[in-house]
């Protein structure tokens, strides 16, 4: 379907050329001035040089030829040459009851479909998840849901971080506390135990022991830098312990991101992509790309053009081992051998972006990737607490993730458990959901790559631009729609009326402008449009409500009508959160 504004640049097109001028001169936009008009077109400025013409001239003859016209109710010339419109009702509400018949609300399907693969979440395995995985994980699963929606096929990879360093430190100092285990042992040729030598609690307080020793211990840093690569090149003891960690982690990985909503096709991770290294690695030393340079193997990618430098890409480590550099371009090759992706899309802090910057180069040069792959970075800025700092528990250690969830959730609940229509269980559930809404639309309608401050009493309030506004909205009307069910209503879209007033068109607008805005927020990436059209809306939507009275109109029609708006404004707000990857609850 096509969109609003392309319709009335068209039929402003159509009158240029009526009056002699030049189509391309209709390009309607979004009035500038909305107490004036609501859409204008400036063509007849555009063109008055053209035309060696005053534009007032243009812009009366313009206006002349769009006297009958079904699309606009208002055309006004003023001077010294604009052209002020005003929308039919009936265009428009015959633009929005097509648009409800519409798979997707209008928004139309590409033609050729890309194949996207979008690298997100990024959790380093033995690791908790912290709040700096949160953004990732949040953003990462609205772009995904968005671009699927837009028609194409999109494959969301994890990415986990578990090739690393931090695993030769578990490695190593497991092997000092309890050095008896048969992993350790050169001889042991047996089966190694199905059971693992530690439980996850352990797990997680193993990694910051070791990787506190590594940083006062070079002996100790040593011998987990020597187990790293070890185990990456296959010893076998290693690579059973490797698999007890990943494990044990993934298992919990997995119920914290459903907890959070947040769903992977590909549970690779950095390790997945080592049966890839070797064999590029030749080929990058075959083509002269790969030379060792103070012991490592590495790319150069600087540029003459470049305005800071840019180191070369590390390949592999005088030891043999493979670095974040090696894995990502590998990762890159072994997509490319997969999916043939039109695109990769890396979700991940923009304080990476020199890493990504040189991969990209290396990826290019070496032919990782395909000439028409495209690779885009979606860098997102850190999340601070009110203090303006990087977000820190009271204490100043790292927040994990699960702890800021149940925060939250609490103070929801606190709020919502005195709504007598909820009972104890439901008010739970519900806290939960209203509070993964809290979250997640407090991060996503920040432009990703801002810095924002997480505030919790903000993004838990029931007024203002948060995920609970948005949520009491959708509850708001699913009630009305409830009554007018039991009142023996039945809703139908064809009862979409003419809009009677000005909230009641500003509704009808805001619901028009559906499909260019998705477009836009998928072309960019940007989830924060979605989040700013719908606080939009719902405001669009409450203000309609307060000013009318809806289940007591007389006029079954005119009720009828009122009601399919609302249904269809609640389709599209519950699909734009879906999207952004909460839902709305029945009562809150
Ligand atoms: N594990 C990394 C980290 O915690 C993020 C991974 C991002 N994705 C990638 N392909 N490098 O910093």
């Amino acid at each position: 379907m096509k969109k609003l504004l392309e319709i009335l640049s068209e039929e402003m097109g159509k009158a240029f050329e009526a009056a002699g001028y030049d189509a391309a001169l209709g390009r309607v936009t979004i009035s500038n001035r909305p107490d004036l008009c609501e859409y204008q077109c400036n063509g007849a400025m555009a063109g008055a040089k053209q035309y060696k013409k005053a534009p007032i001239m243009i812009a009366n003859a313009v206006a002349e030829q769009l006297a009958d016209t079904a699309v606009f109710s208002q055309v006004t010339a003023v001077a010294p040459g604009f052209l002020n419109l005003k929308l039919s009702d009936t265009f428009l509400s015959e633009y929005v009851k097509q648009m409800s018949r519409e798979e997707k609300f209008g928004l139309e399907s590409p033609e050729h479909p890309k194949t996207i693969v979008i690298d997100y979440g990024g959790p380093n395995v033995a690791k908790p998840l912290h709040v700096g995985h949160l953004r990732s994980a949040v953003i990462g699963e609205a772009v995904k849901r968005m671009e699927r929606f837009a028609g194409h096929k999109v494959i969301g990879d994890v990415h986990l971080g578990d090739w690393g360093l931090q695993m030769g430190l578990i490695i190593t100092e497991l092997q000092e506390r309890k050095p008896e285990l048969p992993y350790f042992d050169e001889s042991f040729t047996g089966e190694y135990p199905k059971e693992a030598p530690f439980t996850l609690s352990e797990l997680e307080e193993i990694y910051p022991t070791a990787s506190g020793k590594s940083k006062v211990d070079e002996e100790f840093k040593a011998k987990a830098l020597q187990a790293t690569a070890d185990l990456q090149q296959g010893k076998r003891g290693y690579r059973a312990i490797w698999k007890h960690i990943m494990d044990i982690s993934i298992a919990d990985l997995k119920k914290n991101y459903e907890n959070l909503k947040v769903d992977f096709d590909l549970w690779y991770g950095e390790s997945d992509s080592q049966k890839y290294i070797p064999e590029m690695v030749e080929k990058m030393k075959r083509d002269g790309y790969a030379y060792v340079s103070n012991g490592a193997l590495v790319v150069d990618v600087a540029r003459e053009d470049d305005k800071k430098e840019i180191p070369p890409c590390m390949i592999l480590k005088s030891d043999g081992a493979a670095m974040y550099d090696t894995t990502d371009l590998a990762t890159i090759l072994q997509r490319t051998i997969d999916f043939q992706p039109d695109s990769i899309i890396y979700v991940v802090d923009k304080r990476q972006e020199l890493h990504f910057e040189q991969v990209f180069r290396c990826a290019r040069k070496t032919g990782q990737a395909a000439e028409n792959t495209e690779l885009k970075f979606l860098g997102f800025g850190t999340m601070n607490g009110k203090d303006g700092k990087p977000f820190k528990t009271r204490e100043g250690g790292v927040m994990r993730l699960s702890s800021l969830i149940s925060q939250i959730t609490d103070q929801m609940y606190e709020k919502i458990s005195g709504n007598e229509a909820l009972g104890a269980e439901e008010a739970k559930t519900t806290a939960a959901q209203v509070a993964l809404a809290a979250l997640k639309y407090g991060d996503l309608s920040n432009q990703a790559s801002k810095d924002y401050v997480f505030d919790i009493d903000k993004f838990i309030s029931f007024e203002g631009d948060t995920g609970p506004y948005i949520l009491y909205t959708i509850v708001r009307i699913k009630s009305i729609l409830n009554k007018y069910r039991e009142q023996g209503g039945e809703i139908s879209m064809d009862a979409l009326t003419t809009p009677s007033n000005d909230s009641e068109k500003d509704l009808y607008m805001q619901l028009a402008q559906f499909n260019s805005m998705l477009e836009a927020a998928c072309e960019e990436l940007a989830p924060h449009k979605v989040c700013a059209y719908i606080y939009d809306l719902a405001n669009a939507f409450n203000r309609f409500y307060h000013e009318t009275r809806i289940l007591t109109e007389e006029d079954a029609s005119k009720k009828a009508g009122w009601i399919a708006l609302l249904a269809l404004t609640k389709d599209i707000l519950e699909c734009c959160i879906d999207l952004l990857g909460f839902s709305a609850p029945e009562k809150m």
